[in-house]
C-alpha cells in the first residue's frame, strides 16, 4: 500500500497575477477548486488526477501534495510536530531529503533554521524507523515544503520536479526568453483562438509561437518530460503511463494554423526552429528572419503576442523608444488586429503612440512586467 493509494489534497502553485487562469484550467478540466492563497490552488485527487495536472497543466509552476499541517510558535514544536508524520510510509530508505522554507506573519520566520530543523526531523524518523545509522540519500529526491502562514505550518510534498515551464522543448538559450508558463497564459489572457492568425515579431526561441500551436493542437505541455513523482516509493507506473497515452490519443494535428514567427537575427530564427521540431509543432509555424519594421499582413482580425527588447542587456533606451514607436506605427498599419504586449519598460505605451485598453502585472521569474492589451474589432461570426 503505497501512501499515493488513497485521496490527496493537491495543491497547484502559479505565479502571482496568473492564479485565475490556473484555476480556469483546473475547472475546465472538471476540478472543483477551493479559493486561492498566496498563488496556492487547493482541490482533491487521487494519484491519476496528480498525474494529469503535472502533464496537462500550462500556465502552473508546480503541484503539491498537501501531507499534514499543525500550529508551531517554537523551533520544539515545529521539530515535534514534524516529527509525527509517518515519514517512513512515504519515503524509501535511500530517499534524498530536501525541504525548502516560507514564511508569512508568523513566529517562526528565520527561513535556513526551518529548513534545517525540519531536515533534521525528518532524517531522524526515516534513520529510527528503518535502523540505519544515516541516511544515505542516494535515492528518489523528496523535495518538502515547510509553509508557514499565521503558525499554521502546511508540510507540502513536490511532485514536479523541475519547475513545469521546463517543457524539454527550449534546450538552446535565447536573448531575455520569456518563460513557457507565462507564454502560455498571456496565450489564454487573449482573444486569440486558432480561426485567426497570429504573429510574433519579436519571437526570439519561439516561446510564443510554440506554445500557441500547443495549445491549437491540444498537445500537453508535459507529455515528453519527466516528473519527481515517478520515482516516488511504490507509485503505480501504470497510472503513469496511462495519463501519458491518453494525452497523446487527445493531440489534434489535423488542423491548419496561421501562426507567423519573426526575429530579426538569423541565428535566433534557427534556434525557435529546433525548438518547435523538439515541441513537435514545426509544421503548425512559419518562421522568417524579418525587421519587425517590415511586418504586414493581408489577414484580418489577427492577433499579435509579443515579448519586445525591454531595454536593460539588449539594447540602449534611445534605441528601444524608436523601436516602441515604430511597432506602434505598424500596429495601427494593420486591419482590426489586436495587440498583446509584455514588457518592463514603464514607458512603453507614450513610445507605442496607444493607451492600452487593459494593462495587468505580471512576472517573468522575477522581473516585473506588464501585458498591455489593445482590442481590435471582432470578426464577424461564420455563417451556420
Ligand atoms: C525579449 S526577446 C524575445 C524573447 C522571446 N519571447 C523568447 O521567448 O525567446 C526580443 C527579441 O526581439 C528581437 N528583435 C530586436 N529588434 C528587432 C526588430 N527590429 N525586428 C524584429 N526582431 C527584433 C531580438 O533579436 C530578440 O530575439
Amino acid at each position: 500500500m503505497s501512501y499515493f493509494d488513497g485521496k490527496l489534497k493537491l495543491i497547484v502553485a502559479s505565479a502571482s497575477g496568473v492564479e485565475a487562469v490556473t484555476k480556469r484550467e483546473l475547472t475546465d478540466m472538471g476540478y472543483e477548486v477551493g479559493g486561492a492563497y498566496y498563488g496556492r490552488i487547493p482541490f482533491e485527487g487521487n494519484f491519476r488526477d496528480l498525474a494529469k495536472v503535472n502533464v496537462s497543466l500550462r500556465t502552473a509552476n508546480r503541484v503539491f501534495v498537501e501531507l499534514f499541517s499543525f500550529h508551531a510558535e517554537t523551533f520544539d514544536e515545529l521539530y515535534d510536530g514534524i516529527s509525527l508524520f509517518k515519514f517512513e510510509n512515504l519515503c524509501s530508505r535511500d530517499a534524498r531529503i530536501v525541504v525548502n522554507a516560507k514564511s508569512i506573519s508568523s513566529k517562526l520566520f528565520a527561513l535556513s533554521s526551518i529548513q534545517s530543523i525540519c531536515k533534521k526531523a525528518i532524517v531522524t524518523r526515516l534513520c529510527d524507523r528503518y535502523a540505519l545509522p544515516f541516511l544515505n540519500e542516494t535515492g528518489a529526491t523528496y523535495a518538502f515544503e515547510i509553509f508557514i502562514d499565521n503558525d499554521e505550518v502546511k508540510v507540502l510534498l513536490d511532485t514536479s520536479g523541475w519547475g513545469l515551464h521546463k517543457r524539454g522543448y527550449r534546450n538552446f538559450v535565447g536573448e531575455a526568453p520569456i518563460r513557457e508558463t507565462l507564454a502560455a497564459s498571456i496565450i489564454n489572457l487573449s482573444v486569440w483562438n486558432k480561426e485567426r492568425a497570429l504573429i510574433d515579431p519579436f519571437c526570439g526561441s519561439g516561446t510564443i509561437p510554440i506554445e500557441s500551436a500547443l495549445i491549437a493542437t491540444n498537445t500537453a505541455p508535459g507529455i515528453n518530460r519527466a516528473f519527481a513523482f515517478e520515482e516516488f516509493n511504490g507509485v503505480n507506473k501504470k497510472i503513469i503511463e496511462e495519463v501519458r497515452e491518453e494525452a497523446r490519443a487527445n493531440i489534434n494535428k489535423d488542423i491548419k494554423l496561421r501562426i507567423n514567427a519573426f526575429d530579426i537575427n538569423p541565428k535566433t530564427i534557427k534556434i525557435a526552429q529546433k525548438h518547435a521540431q523538439n515541441a513537435g509543432v514545426s509544421d503548425y509555424i512559419h518562421f522568417q528572419t524579418a525587421d519587425m519594421r517590415d511586418l504586414s499582413s493581408r489577414y484580418q482580425y489577427g492577433v499579435i503576442i509579443t515579448n519586445p527588447p525591454y531595454g536593460e542587456r539588449l539594447m540602449k533606451e534611445n534605441e528601444l523608444r524608436t523601436l516602441y514607436r515604430d511597432f506602434g506605427k505598424v500596429f495601427r498599419s494593420l486591419n482590426d488586429w489586436s495587440a498583446y504586449v509584455i514588457t518592463s519598460y514603464p514607458d512603453f505605451e507614450r513610445c507605442f503612440g496607444r493607451k492600452a485598453d487593459k494593462t495587468r502585472k505580471l512576472y517573468n521569474s522575477e522581473l516585473e512586467c506588464v501585458l498591455y492589451r489593445y482590442l481590435g474589432a471582432k470578426p464577424p461570426k461564420k455563417k451556420e
